[in-house]
């Protein structure tokens, strides 16, 4: 369990369903969790309404959010609203911390010319249209270098536009992590600006602390144990173990990097 005091509301509080989010491709509530005075706004994903994935059979899509949240709690990145499991009015599920966004922020763009601007990263040329191509762009901003580091480790395969969410108060958080943490390398994502880039070396020391808190009685391990399958807790492992041999951000597998659909 995370020292997170949210995460402890999350988790302790009484969950009140307000509304149901709209465009969720799973079934996700909007709530209210409250305890001793305190009040929270938050997203409530009930197992019960998940949809059965033939590529992720073990385990629950729920659990695999809060290990993400737990991979990313030992990054120190914080990159990953408190996330719990808890039951609710519709059984168990997961509960996040909900994030109030601030649209204005600028991570993505599609620009008209064969190189990024500086500032920028390309991921790749898109279809636009009557036979149009424009370059679809990331920021090159630390945030979401790091969050392309927690991908990598987390094996995330569906990192969309959609799912960063800058606030006002100058932090970024990804969401939606029920794909994550296949045994197969399914990585898809939108942030591949700095692939087959040297790693920082503030990642490596990153993955080096993973790597620990990975080891058979570290710390995360412990944790992704009730969560994920032995062999996923293994495959992460030597995902950690292939970032620090090659020192690198990975590139994509195939002649075409694999973004989610729709990109955002
Ligand atoms: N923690 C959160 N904070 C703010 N908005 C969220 C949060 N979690 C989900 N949302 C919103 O709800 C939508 C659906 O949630 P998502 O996690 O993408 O579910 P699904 O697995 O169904 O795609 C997101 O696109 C986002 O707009
Ligand atoms: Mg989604």
């Amino acid at each position: 369990m995370s020292t997170e005091p949210s995460a402890e509301l999350l988790a302790e509080g009484e969950l009140t369903v307000r509304g149901r989010i709209r465009d969720a491709s799973n079934a996700a509530l909007y709530c209210t969790v409250s305890h001793q005075g305190r009040e929270a706004a938050c997203v409530y994903k009930p197992v019960a309404g998940e949809q059965p994935l033939w590529d992720f059979p073990d385990g629950t899509l729920a659990q695999r959010e809060v290990a993400a949240y737990e991979v990313s709690e030992a990054t120190g990145w914080g990159l990953v609203p408190p996330t719990v499991l808890r039951d609710g009015p519709y059984g168990e599920g997961m509960c996040q911390l909900w994030i109030e966004a601030a649209p204005e922020a600028e991570l993505l763009a599609l620009i008209d010319a064969e190189e990024p601007e500086p500032g920028w990263k390309a991921i790749g040329f898109a279809e636009v249209g009557e036979g149009r191509t424009a370059l679809l762009v990331h920021a090159d901003d630390e945030r979401l270098r790091w969050l392309a580091v927690l991908d990598a480790v987390i094996n995330n395969a569906d990192r969309k536009g959609g799912h960063l969410l800058p606030t006002a108060e100058g932090r970024l958080y990804g969401i939606d992590h029920g794909v994550t943490f296949n045994v197969e390398n399914k990585l898809r994502t939108l942030l591949w600006g700095w692939a087959g880039e040297p790693l920082t070396g503030e990642a490596v020391d990153v993955l080096e602390g993973l790597k620990e808190a990975l080891g058979a009685s570290g710390a995360l391990a412990v944790r992704l144990a009730g969560l994920i399958t032995a062999a996923e807790i293994e495959a992460t492992r030597a995902r950690v173990d292939a970032l620090l041999a090659t020192g690198k951000h990975p590139e994509p597998s195939g002649e075409w990097p694999a973004i989610p659909w729709p990109p955002v």
